[in-house]
């Protein structure tokens, strides 16, 4: 079988606050070293600025422009689409988050069925062990332990935390995280639950670099959690970081009913929930019920009369607080993938999703009779 063209098309992002792109300027630059040809499409919503394409040697479009690309060059993108019956008949590699039976999920695959394009799916870009290629997991952790220590910083001063914006990057979150805990981070005790993962570790970084004694923070994964939970020790520190990745149901490590319990003796202020299983019924922390957002950072757990708030982040798009470190790992670890993507009528990587979005499209027209 041979390769094809060496060309990608990075689309600009429609989605609001979605400052991510899933190719940045530095692998840009690899890929064009590599013999590829860089098509960039004009984006104010994207952290890197366009100049920033231009100079490692991409050709800028305009912005929106790719339902006008030549048909064989593959489209590169983050997040799903706008809503649109328009068809699709290019090759899009991008999340679609239309595997999973998501709202609306058939009719996004009814556009590729209808225009006889192609879905290679980020989501499902696994190695040879099953694992995904790129994920986004560090800096969600990362993000969701700062929000966390704002949360505590806020709360220490009577308050709760306000709207949270995108930093320009990791050093200015830091500093603001330091700053808004005014010299009190020695007095800080963190636990991060999924420690050894992709979250867990980001989450780890960020206290370390918010100045924790390391002794003040606890990582427990599955051998510390193998007792069952609930846990006493959730509650005897100030922040409790979820970040496990949720397979099977398990004994939840936080309930309402202990909570209540213990009444006024809780150390616990804030719960950063990175793994967000809101709705899902085996949820470990069943003490909340709603996604929180950037406007609107957190929730209040029910605490019964008279006892110190706890509050709650939930918030299912972490990363893009950070958009710009976020993007250039996400990016980096995708590029070996990248450049096989010529070969992939023969590449493993690229067979596998593409088996997967034919399963999935079959289905799809199956529930859209088509
Ligand atoms: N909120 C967000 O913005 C955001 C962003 C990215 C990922 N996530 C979510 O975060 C979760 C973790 O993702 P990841 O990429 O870090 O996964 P990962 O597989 O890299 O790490 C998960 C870790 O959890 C541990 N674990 C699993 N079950 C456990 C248990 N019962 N007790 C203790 N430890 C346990 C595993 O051993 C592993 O170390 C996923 O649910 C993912 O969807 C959320």
């Amino acid at each position: 079988m041979s390769d094809k063209e060496k060309r990608f098309w990075l689309r600009c992002e429609t989605k609001p606050f979605e400052r991510r792109a899933a190719l940045t300027p530095t692998t840009a630059r690899k890929l064009i070293n590599s013999g590829f040809t860089v098509y960039v499409e004009r984006d104010q919503q994207r952290i890197f600025d366009d100049s920033e394409y231009e100079t490692v040697g991409c050709k800028l479009v305009e912005n929106n422009s790719w339902p006008n690309a030549p048909i064989d060059v593959p489209i590169l993108g983050l997040k799903e689409l706008a809503v649109s019956d328009s068809p699709l008949p290019h090759t899009h590699v991008q999340f679609a988050h239309c595997y999973k039976n998501q709202a609306g999920w058939s009719s996004v695959l009814a556009r590729f069925y209808r225009g006889g394009g192609t879905l290679y799916d980020l989501e499902f870009l696994n190695d040879a062990n099953g694992r995904r290629v790129a994920a986004f997991g560090f800096h969600a952790g990362f993000a969701g332990a700062a929000a966390g220590a704002l949360a505590y910083a806020a709360q220490r001063n009577g308050k709760k935390l306000g709207p949270l914006e995108p930093y320009a990057d990791e050093g200015a979150m830091v500093a603001d995280v330091k700053a808004k805990l005014g010299g009190r981070e020695k007095e800080v005790k963190a636990l991060v639950i999924g420690a050894l993962g992709r979250c867990g570790r980001g989450a780890v970084d960020l206290f370390r670099k918010i100045g924790l004694d390391e002794n003040n923070i606890l990582k427990w994964d599955l051998d510390e959690t193998a007792k069952g939970g609930p846990f006493q020790e959730i509650l005897d520190v100030d922040v409790f970081v979820n970040c496990i990745y949720l397979t099977t149901q398990i004994p939840p490590f936080l309930t309402e009913e202990q909570i209540y319990s213990v009444g006024t003796n809780r150390r616990l202020g804030v719960v950063v929930d990175v793994s967000c299983d809101t709705t899902n019924p085996n949820n470990p922390i069943p003490i909340y019920s709603v996604n929180t957002t950037f406007s609107e950072p957190t929730v209040a757990a029910v605490v019964g009369a008279g006892n110190s708030p706890l509050d709650v982040i939930s918030i299912d798009h972490l990363p893009t607080l950070l958009p710009r470190e976020a993007s250039e790992q996400f990016s980096a670890d995708l590029l070996p993938s990248l450049l096989e993507f010529p070969g992939r009528d023969h590449v493993r990587v690229w067979t596998d999703a593409k088996r997967l979005y034919e399963e999935k499209l079959a289905e799809a027209a199956k529930v859209e009779k088509l």
